[in-house]
């Protein structure tokens, strides 16, 4: 029990089920929680009344009892508690994005290779949908022959809470990092490839008129490193539920996501059905990253999402929103 590793948690939105997620891993404990808004932090002490409870972020970031850190506050506020957490030698686990200018990951990134020791992982987790996980399987095993085109778009199916909620309240806001990152990583993730240029357009028609100022919609030709060629969309604004769609090309097959459903089409006849892919989509859970994240600390096991995969998607991240902003291509800067 002495030797269980001690997690603080701050941000009680999707950070409650962090909680879950920890408690897979018999080598470690949750035993704080921060909040600063008045009704979790009532609702924290009644629900979780054996944890330390607290609406201060330094409280769980200065407690040298604490190991990990998991961070799931609003997205300004990543950069800052990263950096305290990572200087009070703790390890972090850190919802996306991991922080909103690449100034803020530049100084990130120096602060970790100062103290390799330390894991830091962010919530990427569409590598842990069944159906994803098939399809890269189906890669691997080169189903495909040679890809050539990959889309995936990131369909938010939740304009209110671009428009009424915190995201649309923030000096700055990125429909890229905030949700275009998941379709980002899946990409690079399946295909292993390096984006090396991106061109991006945007818009905000869905939500002109409402307080959400920034571009709602943000799609980009992505070239990879190989010739493979991508395309995603940030669509924060689409009247269609939360969904990912992923489309995945190759010399030999297709693939296309569906919800019920994938489709993988192994010829170029109608008469010939494509075959029915059934995995569970999305068939994840907000914590499901985190046993793997604990193992990673105490066995050393290969982080599914490592701190090289999280600079890379965000680095791809910050040349989209950079080629929207300048109207032209920009190549990707690996930090
Ligand atoms: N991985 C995913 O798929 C996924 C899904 C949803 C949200 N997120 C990320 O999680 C983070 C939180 O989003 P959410 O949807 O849970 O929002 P939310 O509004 O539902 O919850 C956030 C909570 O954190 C608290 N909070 C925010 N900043 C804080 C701070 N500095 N100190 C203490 N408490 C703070 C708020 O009071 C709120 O209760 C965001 O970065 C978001 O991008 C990731």
């Amino acid at each position: 029990m002495q030797n269980k590793l001690k997690v603080g948690i701050i941000g009680m939105g999707v950070g409650e089920s962090h909680i879950e997620g920890f408690q897979r891993h018999s080598g470690c404990e949750v035993v704080a929680l921060c909040d600063f808004s008045d009704d979790k932090f009532r609702m924290c002490n009644e629900k979780y009344p054996h944890m330390k409870i607290t609406m201060n972020d330094d409280d769980i970031l200065q407690d040298t009892e604490i190991d990990i850190v998991s961070i799931a506050s609003y997205d300004n506020y990543h950069y800052e508690q990263i950096i305290k957490a990572l200087g009070n030698e703790k390890h972090v686990f850190v919802e996306k994005p991991l922080c909103m200018y690449e100034s803020e990951a530049i100084e990130i990134r120096e602060q970790i290779k100062s103290n390799p020791d330390l894991k830091l992982s962010s919530n990427l987790i569409l590598r842990q949908s069944p159906r994803f996980l098939y399809v890269k399987n189906l890669i691997e095993e080169e189903t495909f022959g040679e890809l050539y085109y990959l889309e995936s778009d990131y369909n938010y199916g939740r304009i209110n809470k671009i428009t009424d909620g915190w995201r649309g309240k923030l000096n700055f806001y990125s429909v890229v990092y905030g949700g275009g990152v998941h379709v980002v990583d899946l990409l690079l993730w399946l295909t292993g490839e390096t984006i090396v240029e991106v061109f991006s357009y945007g818009n905000n028609i869905s939500t002109k008129n409402s307080r959400f100022k920034y571009n709602d919609f943000v799609v980009s030709i992505l070239k990879f490193k190989s010739g493979i060629v991508g395309k995603t969309a940030c669509n924060m604004g689409c009247a269609f539920p939360h969904f990912h769609t992923l489309a995945v090309y190759g010399t030999k097959a297709t693939f296309v996501n569906g919800f019920d459903k994938g489709l993988l089409f192994e010829s170029r006849t109608h008469n010939d059905k494509p075959t029915v892919i059934t995995e569970e989509y999305p068939g994840v859970e907000k914590g499901d990253l985190l046993l793997n994240f604990v193992d990673s600390i105490i066995n050393n096991k290969q982080l599914i999402v490592d701190v090289d995969d999280v600079f890379r998607t965000m680095s791809v991240c910050f040349a989209m929103e950079k080629s929207m902003n300048l109207s032209k291509a920009v190549k990707v800067t690996y930090l």
